[in-house]
């Protein structure tokens, strides 16, 4: 006899999603849908695999995902490939090569599975799901103000805007970036003592990220450093005003966070996060920014990008302290068949019905059993009636309907009849 085999399990940090899972997924994802197209934004399909050199080129060789995070290998020909860990890379290669920038305006949305290679933990996945937006040629700041805009109303229409805080800053152009670093290196190196390994490590290659430090012993430092935001040029700081002024005006309120200066390199100007103290240490539900300079890196013409991106996990398990999670019952209504013939007739009928009521979420019973232990199966299913066939029924042509929710009399109509209950029922 075959030696029986060790089960398999999901890689650590991978997660399926049980089908009890999936009706929040497709409620979540289908709001979130209902708010894109109501600011006129279009989906784009993206492959999940890359050219390495794409990644590389645009997040940055020295941040934490390039450098340690990437799913990376090489393809038959020898190619590095690597599975996406976000999506602003591949959706911008895809727009240059398919000429989708030249002389026009774009506002498109992407979703699907990214990969990091994090140490897994509450909020923080090696496959997780991102919905993300991206635009392209408005140099801003009104579109930076309506992807803002956009993602308060979706948070307002999951219920979880109370639970959400907007944090703000810019990044200025790379000249202002590149002069502030000068400043900002040497203020670190007057406190060179403070500063921890990876702080260290980043001093010469990434000095901005050190301001992105948790390291409690950092903290009285880092909140003396050298701000930005002050040593923005008059066109940056009239950007940043303008939006700071559209959202006032329409009452959004932000924090202006000096120290956000994100993970990825290829922001410029506006920068935001969208973070709750609801979900421990990883608070942020959804980042994103300018990223203007982006486009010439990859070989495009000067244009103009900003976007961001949801951490759908994260959006569930705000979702999950709420009851606004209004879950569908797998089933309208539950056939339950009792002997051969009606074995073989509900089959039948169901067809008719679906025919009829399109829309009507109708499970057949398909396993036998008795009328008790299918009864069972009706209730479970969440089911408001059970359609209940016998032989008996077959032969006389009718159909005994009982309401599983509410206290009501069971009634026997002929197929015809049974139809138009439905019908009506559902239609109401
Ligand atoms: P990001 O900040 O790396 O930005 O990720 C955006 C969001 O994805 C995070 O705020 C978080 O909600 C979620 N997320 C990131 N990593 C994980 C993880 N390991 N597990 C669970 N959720 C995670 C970007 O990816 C940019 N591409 C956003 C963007 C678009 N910027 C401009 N356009």
């Amino acid at each position: 006899m075959a030696k029986q085999q060790q089960a398999l399990q999901a890689i650590r940090g991978m997660h399926d999603i049980l089908p009890e899972h999936s009706p929040r997924w497709q409620w979540l994802e289908a709001k979130a849908k209902q708010v894109l197209s109501a600011y006129g934004y279009q989906e784009i399909r993206l492959p999940i695999v890359e050219k390495t050199e794409l990644f590389k080129r645009s997040i940055g060789e020295v941040t934490d995902i390039v450098e340690k995070e990437m799913y990376t290998f090489d393809d038959r020909n020898g190619d590095s490939l690597t599975l996406r860990p976000e999506g602003t890379a591949g959706c911008l290669r895809a727009c240059l090569e398919h000429g989708l920038l030249h002389n026009q305006s774009q506002r498109l949305w992407y979703y699907g599975p990214m990969f990091r290679h994090e140490r897994p933990q509450k909020g923080r996945y090696r496959q997780f799901y991102q919905l993300g937006v991206e635009t392209y040629g408005m140099p801003g700041p009104d579109i930076d103000a309506e992807i803002i805009l956009l993602t308060d109303r979706l948070w307002k229409n999951l219920g979880i805007r109370n639970k959400v805080e907007l944090q703000i800053n810019s990044l200025g152009t790379s000249a202002e970036r590149a002069s502030y670093r000068d400043i900002l290196v040497t203020y670190f190196k007057q406190h060179i003592e403070l500063l921890d390994e990876d702080s260290l490590r980043r001093l010469e290659s990434n000095p901005l990220r050190i301001l992105d430090s948790k390291n409690p012993a950092m903290q009285a430092m880092l909140a003396q450093a050298p701000v930005l935001l002050t040593h923005l040029g008059e066109e940056s700081l009239a950007h940043f005003n303008t939006l700071k002024a559209t959202l006032d005006a329409i009452g959004i309120g932000y924090q202006i966070n000096t120290r956000l200066v994100r993970g990825l390199d290829y922001y410029g100007k506006t920068v935001f996060e969208w973070v709750t103290d609801e979900l421990g240490a990883q608070g942020t539900i959804c980042a994103g920014g300018r990223y203007d300079g982006l486009i010439e890196q990859l070989g495009g013409k000067a244009n103009h990008a900003i976007g961001f991106a949801m951490g759908m996990e994260r959006i569930l398990a705000l979702l999950e302290q709420t009851d606004n999670l209004a879950l569908e019952a797998v089933a309208d209504v539950y056939m339950i068949r009792v002997g051969a013939a009606a074995e073989a007739a509900g089959m039948q009928l169901a067809e008719r019905i679906r025919d009829h009521i399109p829309g009507l979420k109708l499970v057949v019973n398909c396993d036998g059993g008795s009328f008790k232990s299918q009864f069972k199966k009706a209730d479970k299913s969440g089911a408001s009636y059970a359609i209940i066939l016998g032989d008996d029924e077959v032969a006389q042509q009718v159909a005994a309907l009982k309401s599983l929710r509410i206290e009501q009399e069971q009634t026997t109509l002929p197929f015809a009849d049974l139809l138009n209950t439905l019908h009506h029922w559902h239609t109401n």
